[in-house]
């Protein structure tokens, strides 16, 4: 078969590969330490699988408006007011099938041939793979050594060709985070430049001590030209159900809408109802959750600085950890690989997350205190095991 040379462009999603070795291991009888992945450990709240199956029982199974049902675009608007004070009209709102459909969305609509996009990186791949199958050139630029965004290293990345720029606070795989005066060194940038900024805010509920995301919707001067990102996956447990949204101005939330309306038409029915009982709902669960995560990063961060030659910068969201193991690894795959056949412990490479993640690998916490520890003692032994 002649594939469209464009399917050459864009690669598998690099965390699989370690997931179906983990898989095959298992098949074996092996019994494998589950810390490669970037989804929460807990359930979905139960009134939100009850709204669901509300829904379904009261036949609610057609298409619905592409851009979404208008209770559920009205409550995201609601919540974003109440949550960062921003107001938000519900025509600058479009509820997609996850997050990452909303992406591609956006980036589908906004980027010509040979645009370049700045990514501050390590970060989650998707950005650049989605930007480069629609033509553009991502441009990685380098974050701090505590995963802070360096700003002369996005001032140096800027050309006549930079058409946007992708945020992603707090970071996947790094945990860190973007305080509100970066955000508003780089909104000012974008306008004197003339770019627009993406900021996937997905992980904004899971933040720690005290650290409380600013919005991109808090800047008046950055409202024509960014893109919020957003989604239930993370904050409530709700990764299989496909639903997210993006918050844009009324001309790009159109455009989204119309490759919207020619691919998956809208998200799933029954399913804005649950995202609609979510926001409307208890909060309380998310809470719970957030905090056992928290419980989780101290204890893991703790037990991987105690390693020697092992930095690992404390994030302040999210669920990941992305330790430099520099001191003893140089190719984060074998790395990983090895770690998995010899003791079972399932981690992605850095090398995955692009510049500045080689010698790197990331630890997700979206799983037990047990596995983390006993995850942790394995990772230490198998170091130690090595010549430095
Ligand atoms: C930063 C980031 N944005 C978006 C997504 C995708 O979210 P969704 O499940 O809503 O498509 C992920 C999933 O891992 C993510 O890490």
């Amino acid at each position: 078969m002649k594939l469209a040379s464009r399917m050459s462009i864009l690669p598998s999603s690099g965390t699989i590969g370690m997931l179906e070795l983990a898989r095959r291991m298992e098949k074996e009888g092996k019994t494998v330490i589950h810390l490669e992945v970037g989804e929460p450990d807990f359930d979905t709240p139960s009134h939100i699988k009850d709204a669901a199956v509300k829904a379904l029982e009261e036949g609610l199974v057609k298409y619905t408006e592409s851009k979404g049902i208008p209770e559920l675009r009205s409550a995201i608007a609601s919540w974003i007011r109440e949550k960062s004070g921003c107001e938000v009209d519900v025509e600058e709102v479009i509820v997609t099938p996850g997050a990452k459909h909303a992406i591609f969305c956006a980036i589908l609509a906004l980027l010509e041939p040979g645009d370049e996009v700045i990514i501050p990186s390590p970060v989650w791949p998707t950005y650049k793979d989605i930007a480069r199958f629609a033509g553009g050139i991502p441009r990685e630029v380098p974050l701090s050594r505590d995963y802070s965004l360096d700003e002369e290293a996005v001032k140096e990345a800027i050309s006549e060709k930079t058409k946007m720029i992708i945020l992603n606070s707090p970071n996947n795989p790094t945990g860190g985070v973007i305080s509100r005066d970066e955000m508003k060194a780089v909104v000012d940038l974008a306008v004197d430049h003339g770019f627009y900024i993406m900021s996937d805010e997905i992980y904004d509920g899971l933040t720690y001590d005290g650290f409380r995301q600013t919005s991109i919707l808090s800047f008046e001067d950055a409202r024509g030209i960014s893109v919020l990102i957003h989604g239930f996956s993370k904050s409530y447990a709700m990764t299989g159900w496909r639903v997210g949204y993006a918050v844009a101005s009324r001309e790009l939330v159109n455009a989204m809408s119309k490759i919207q309306q020619n691919t998956t038409t809208c998200a799933a029915s029954f399913v804005q109802k649950a995202a609609l009982e979510a926001l409307r709902g208890p909060q309380d669960c998310v809470e719970e959750m957030r905090r056992e995560y928290d419980r989780r990063r101290r204890a893991l961060v703790k037990a991987l600085n105690e390693i020697d030659g092992v930095y690992c910068p404390t994030p302040k969201g999210a669920f990941y950890v992305f330790p430099d193991l520099s001191a003893y690894v140089e190719d984060s795959v074998a790395f990983a690989e090895e770690l998995l056949k010899e003791e079972g412990v399932c981690v992605t490479p850095g090398k995955v997350f692009g510049l500045g993640g080689e010698g790197h690998v990331r630890i997700s916490y979206a799983a037990s205190m047990k596995s983390i520890l006993e995850g942790v003692e394995k990772i230490r032994e198998f170091l130690s095991s090595m010549r430095r």
